[in-house]
This record gives C-alpha cells, structure tokens and sequence, in this order.
C-alpha cells in the first residue's frame, strides 16, 4: 500500500522534497479562500453531540465549499493510522440524535494527502447527507476503519490509456487517482470524462484540473497525459450528450482524436448511477473489454458499492 512517505520517491532533489513538504503541511488542493470556501483556523474540535461509537475515527471538518443546490465537497483531518489505495471508498458517517448514519463515500484526495476530501451530492431527506450538508469547519465526521473499493489501478491489467467514466458525484474516485502519480506512471494516457445534467454541476471538476495544471509538482508530473472531457445533458454547453451516447456515436474518440475501444491497449474505470454503470458497462463488454476486480485483475472495474 501506498504511503505519505512514496509520494516522496517522486521528489528528485532535496529542494523539491522541502517544498512537498511545506505544501503537504499547508494542504495541497486546498483552493485560496474565497468568501464561499470556508477553511477552519484555529478551531477548537467540536463538542460531540453523543457518545462517539467505539472503533471509528472522529474526524474534524476543515473547509466545506457548496457549489450548487445539489453538491458541496468538504475537507478532514486524516487520522495518522489510516490507509488507503486512490480510487478506494469509505463509510462516511454523523451522529444523528444517538445514532450513527453512515453512507458510503469515495475518498477524493490522493493516497498521499495529509488531508481527506469528499464530493458528496445533497438529497434533502436523506439519511445522512440532510445534515451532512450542514456541516461546518470544526464540526466532527465520522468515518469508519476499513476503506474498500474496485475503482483501484491494482485492479486493471497494464494498458496504455485508461478512460475514468462519470457522472455527477461519480467523479470523486478519479479526483483522487488523477491527483496521484503512479497513474501516470501506468497509462500514457489519461481520459477523464464527467457528464451532469447542467455546467454549473461540472465546476468541481473543471477546478481539480485547474489545481493540477497550476500544481507544481503534479504540473509537470501530468504534462499532457491527462485529457478532461466534460459534458452535460440538459443545458447547451461545447460537449452534449451521455457519455453512453457519446461512445456509441464515436463522438467522444473523434472529439479526442484516439482510436476507437481497443482491449489491447484501453482500460476502463466507471462510477455513476446504477443505470449508468449498466450502460456503459455493456459498451466497454460490446468493444471486447472484460471486467476485473482487486482478485482478478481486468480491462475494466465498476464501483457497485454506491449510487448518486
Ligand atoms: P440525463 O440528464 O439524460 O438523465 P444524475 O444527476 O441524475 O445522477 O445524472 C447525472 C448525469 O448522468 C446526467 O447528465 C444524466 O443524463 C446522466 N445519466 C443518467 N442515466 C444515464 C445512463 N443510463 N447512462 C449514461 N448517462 C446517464
């Protein structure tokens, strides 16, 4: 498992070392506040409103950024012992009254961030995410000990471009594995694609990768291997359409400039909806990729564990 420590054996001179070092402790992919990215200074751990239940951690939120009705991200303290591989999933959860709810969340941030990230969608009457939305810096977040997930570089065989299908909050995964080097290290290529129903829905994504180009170590790390390929279905935007639509039409490859799916050099990774995994699993399968998993590595891996 990858570590803090190996995203140093990148850092080629002491020079870049101290300057990973400084921009770890000041939170990497933090953006510059702003009057609606809220980062907590000095704040005190908050009062919990309940017993906190044994065997989880119990997290502070850092920062919380809204972007419209329906999706905000939110930053925590990463608890020193736990471990993850980008791409992976936590349960994410809030004492609600006396009771634990938790739902599960991809982590967004990279395996070697000091910090954990999180895209979350708003449901009003949801469970958890109703009062998730609310949560502020210095509140307390609980997550639970054991991260899990498919949507893991481990789980594909070697290729040489690897396409990252998603949609609304299907994103999350991928904002965590195009922010870590060994990506690029695998793939030649990267294509990042994130469909939603409006422009305003894409503005995470079109800020991870403006975090990336500016980045100084990542910038040069990524150079152009990275490619973002936004869309959305319900308002006029340069890219329209379902991605499912886009594959099928041969937009997305021609929009690209890359050949069509080809097994023998493409890999895959897909998170959205439940309809969508479906969707555009039975494209990947229709143009010879097979599915794989952390057991049997393949040519393509879905996350079933949530949906939204
Ligand atoms: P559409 O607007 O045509 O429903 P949601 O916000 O409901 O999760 O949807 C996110 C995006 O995923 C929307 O742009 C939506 O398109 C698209 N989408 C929904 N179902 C599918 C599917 N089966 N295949 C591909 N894209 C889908």
């Amino acid at each position: 498992m990858r570590d803090h420590m190996v995203y140093f054996a990148f850092a080629k001179n002491d020079e870049t070392k101290r300057l990973l070092r400084t921009e770890r402790r000041a939170g990497m992919n933090a953006p510059a506040k702003t009057d609606d990215f809220v980062v907590a200074e000095n704040q005190a751990a908050a009062p919990a409103a309940a017993k906190i239940p044994d065997g989880v951690y119990a997290e502070t939120v850092l920062a919380v950024e809204h972007y419209t009705d329906r999706l905000f991200r939110f930053r925590m303290t990463r608890p020193a012992g736990f471990r993850f591989r980008s791409g992976e999933f936590a349960m994410i959860g809030l004492m609600v009254g006396d009771k634990p709810v938790y739902r599960a969340y991809s982590i967004a941030s990279p395996a070697w961030d000091e910090e954990l990230e999180f895209f979350s969608i708003k449901v009003p009457d949801g469970p958890l995410t109703s009062h998730l939305q609310a949560i502020k810096p210095g509140d307390t977040v609980l997550m639970r000990k054991k991260p899990t997930g498919t949507l893991v570089l481990d789980a594909l065989t070697p290729g040489k471009r690897l396409y990252m299908f998603s949609t609304g909050t299907g994103i999350a995964p991928f904002a965590s594995l195009i922010r870590d080097p060994e990506t690029y290290e695998k793939f030649e290529e990267v294509i990042l694609t994130h469909t939603c129903r409006d422009v305003a829905e894409l503005k995470y994504g079109f800020d991870l990768i403006a975090e990336i180009r500016n980045h100084e170590f990542l910038a040069d790390l990524v150079g152009d291997k990275l490619k973002h390929y936004p869309t959305v279905t319900r308002e006029e935007f340069s890219h329209k359409g379902r991605i499912t639509d886009l594959i099928e039409n041969g937009k997305l490859f021609s929009d690209l400039g890359v050949p069509a799916l080809n097994p023998a050099v493409d890999r895959g990774m897909i998170c959205g909806s439940s309809a969508m995994l479906k969707d555009t699993k039975d494209l990947l399968e229709k143009a010879g990729l097979v599915e794989g998993s952390n057991n049997k590595p393949g040519e393509f891996v879905i996350e079933r564990a949530f949906v939204g």
